[in-house]
C-alpha cells in the first residue's frame, strides 16, 4: 500500500509497454525453438520474466556490507526447460557476473541491458531439469518503476529495504523476473554481527562467527521472485507461534519500535479473521518487517512477511495480510490483472472496518460513489490500468474494492464469502486470471455477472449506478 501516491509518468516506459504489446522486442532471440525469449510476454513489462524454462528453486547465499554497500552472491536456480534450449535470459540489472555454470560446466554468457544471456555447453532437453549457478557481486540500486517508486534493493541507513514489485527481483539477484513463475527458496544470508536479515518464511538457524551472522530462511510454498525479501538493519526481533501453529518472526527497526508494537500485536487476531473469510492461512511462517525506509513510500505484501517502510496503521497490517492469499498465495499471470490484489486487500480493510466497529463496506462504497466524474478514482478502468505507470493507483484499489462490493450486492453476502473462499483455496499456491474469477462467481452463484464485472472493471469513466 502507499502512503502517498506520486505518479511520475515515464515516457520511454509508456512506449515499451506499448510497443511490447504488438512486437518482440529484441530481435536476437526470435529464432525458433531454442533459444528461450527475454520476456514473459507480459505488455505492461516486456522484459521482466523469459521464456523458455520454468524456476522450481531458488538458492540464494548472500553477503551484504551496508556501510560498504556491497553485495557478494551466488545464485543456484534449478529449472525445467519447457523447450530445447540453446541459450536462455535471467533477469539481472547492474551488478558484475563473474561465473555462470550450468550443470557444473562452465557456460558462456553475456550481459544486455537488464538481460543476463546464458549459453551453456549443450542444449538443454525439452521437459529436463537443469541448474544455473551464477557468482556475482556489486553495489545493488533500486530500479525505478514508471510510477517513479524505487523498486528492488533499496539501500538505508543501517541496511536496505528490500520490494520487487513489480521488477524489482532482478536488482539481487538473477531472476525469471515475472509472476507467472512460482518457485520454493532458500536464502542464507550473512551481515555484519548487530545485524539481522530477514527473508522469506521459516528461519531454519543462525550463526554467528568472525564478526559476521548468517541467517538461513526457507520458503517451502511457492513464491512469485518480486515478493521475496532479503531485508537488513539492525532490528529489534521477536519469534513465536500462533495457535494455529503458524511460525511468527518480526523484526522491527528501533525508532519505528514504539509506534509498531501495538498493530503487530493484532497480527495473530488479524490472520485468524482472515482465515475465518478467506479460508485457512496460506502459508507456514508469518510476521512483519518494520524498517526505518523514509524514502521508499510504499509497504509490500513480501510472502509471509510483509515489509513495512515505517509503523503501520492497522489498515495497512490488515492490507498486506490479506495479500497473503490475494496476490502471494494465488498469482497474477499478467499485471493487467492487478485488480485481483490491490482490489482485493482493500476490499479486506473494508471489511475489517465493517466488522470491528468503524464504517460498513456499503458506507465506504457510498463515500467513494459520491466523488465527481472528474476525481482521480475514474481515470481509467482498474481491469485495464493501461500500463505500468498505473499499477498502484487509486482505481486499481478504490474502484478494484468497489467492484468487489457490486459483486457482493448482487449474490448476496453466503455467495460473496462462498467465492472468495472458492478463489483462495482451489487456487491456492497457483494462479488466477480475472476471466476465471468471473467464471467462478457465475457458477457459484448462478447468476451471469458479465456485465456487472464489465461496468466496474472496464467501462471508462464514473459508472452510472451504484
Ligand atoms: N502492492 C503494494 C501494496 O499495495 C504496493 C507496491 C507499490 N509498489 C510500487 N512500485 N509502486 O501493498
Ligand atoms: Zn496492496
Amino acid at each position: 500500500r502507499t502512503a502517498v501516491l506520486a505518479t511520475v509518468p515515464v515516457a520511454l516506459a509508456a512506449l515499451l509497454a506499448t510497443t511490447g504489446a504488438a512486437a518482440p522486442l529484441v530481435a536476437r532471440s526470435t529464432a525458433p525453438g531454442t533459444t528461450g525469449s527475454p520476456g514473459a510476454g507480459d505488455p505492461y513489462f516486456p522484459l521482466s520474466g523469459n521464456g523458455g524454462y520454468d524456476v522450481r528453486h531458488y538458492d540464494l547465499t548472500l553477503r551484504y556490507d551496508p556501510a560498504g554497500r556491497r553485495l557478494d552472491g551466488t545464485a543456484v536456480l534449478t529449472a525445467r526447460a519447457t523447450r530445447r534450449l540453446t541459450r536462455f535470459d535471467l533477469d539481472l540489472s547492474g551488478l558484475t557476473v563473474t561465473r555462470v555454470t550450468v550443470d557444473g560446466r562452465t557456460a558462456r554468457f553475456a550481459r544486455d541491458g537488464r538481460e543476463l544471456v546464458v549459453t551453456p555447453p549443450a542444449a538443454r532437453a525439452k521437459g529436463r531439469d537443469f541448474r544455473v549457478a551464477v557468482t556475482y557481486h556489486g553495489t545493488p540500486e533500486p530500479v525505478t518503476d514508471p510510477d517513479g517508486s524505487p523498486d528492488g534493493w533499496i539501500p538505508t541507513d543501517d541496511g536496505a529495504f528490500v520490494a520487487g514489485q513489480p521488477q524489482g527481483a532482478m536488482t539481487w539477484f538473477p531472476a525469471n523476473g515475472h509472476p507467472k513463475d512460482k518457485a520454493s527458496y532458500d536464502f542464507t544470508l550473512t551481515v555484519p554481527r548487530g545485524h539481522t536479515a530477514v527473508a522469506n518464511g521459516v528461519l531454519l538457524g543462525q550463526r554467528t562467527a568472525h564478526g559476521r551472522t548468517t541467517f538461513r530462511w526457507r520458503q517451502t510454498e511457492p513464491m512469485a521472485a518480486y515478493l521475496a525479501t532479503a531485508t537488513i538493519g539492525r532490528f529489534r526481533t521477536e519469534r513465536y507461534t500462533t495457535r494455529d501453529g503458524i511460525q511468527v518472526f518480526n523484526a522491527v527497526d528501533p525508532r519505528e519500535a514504539r509506534a509498531a508494537a501495538p498493530v503487530l500485536k493484532k497480527l495473530p487476531s488479524v490472520l485468524e479473521w482472515e482465515s475465518r473469510l478467506f479460508g485457512p492461512y496460506p502459508f507456514r511462517a508469518a510476521g512483519s518487517l518494520v524498517d526505518h525506509a523514509p524514502d521508499v513510500g510504499y509497504a509490500l505484501e513480501t510472502q509471509t512477511r510483509p515489509v513495512y517502510d515505517s509503523a503501520p496503521d492497522l489498515g495497512t497490517l490488515v492490507h498486506e495480510s490479506a495479500h497473503q492469499w490475494f496476490g502471494d498465495s494465488v498469482s497474477l499471470t499478467a499485471w493487467r490483472d492487478i485488480w485481483l490484489n490491490e482490489g482485493f486487500a482493500t476490499y479486506a480493510e473494508w471489511l475489517h472496518s465493517e466488522q470491528h466497529g468503524g464504517p460498513s463496506a456499503q458506507q465506504t462504497f457510498d463515500a467513494r460513489y459520491a466523488r465527481p466524474a472528474g476525481d482521480a478514482l475514474w481515470a481509467y478502468p482498474p481491469g485495464d490500468p493501461g500500463s505500468g505507470e498505473h499499477l498502484f493507483g487509486t482505481p486499481v484499489y478504490e474502484r478494484g474494492a468497489m467492484a468487489l462490493h457490486a459483486l457482493r450486492r448482487a449474490v448476496g453476502d453466503r455467495d460473496f464469502f462462498r467465492i472468495l473462499r472458492a478463489w483462495a483455496d482451489g487456487r491456492r499456491g497457483g494462479h488466477g486470471t480475472t476471466a476465471q474469477f468471473v467464471t467462478l462467481a457465475e457458477r457459484i452463484s448462478g447468476k451471469r455477472l458479465a456485465g456487472l464485472f464489465r461496468t466496474w472493471l472496464y467501462a471508462p469513466g464514473k459508472p452510472d449506478r451504484a
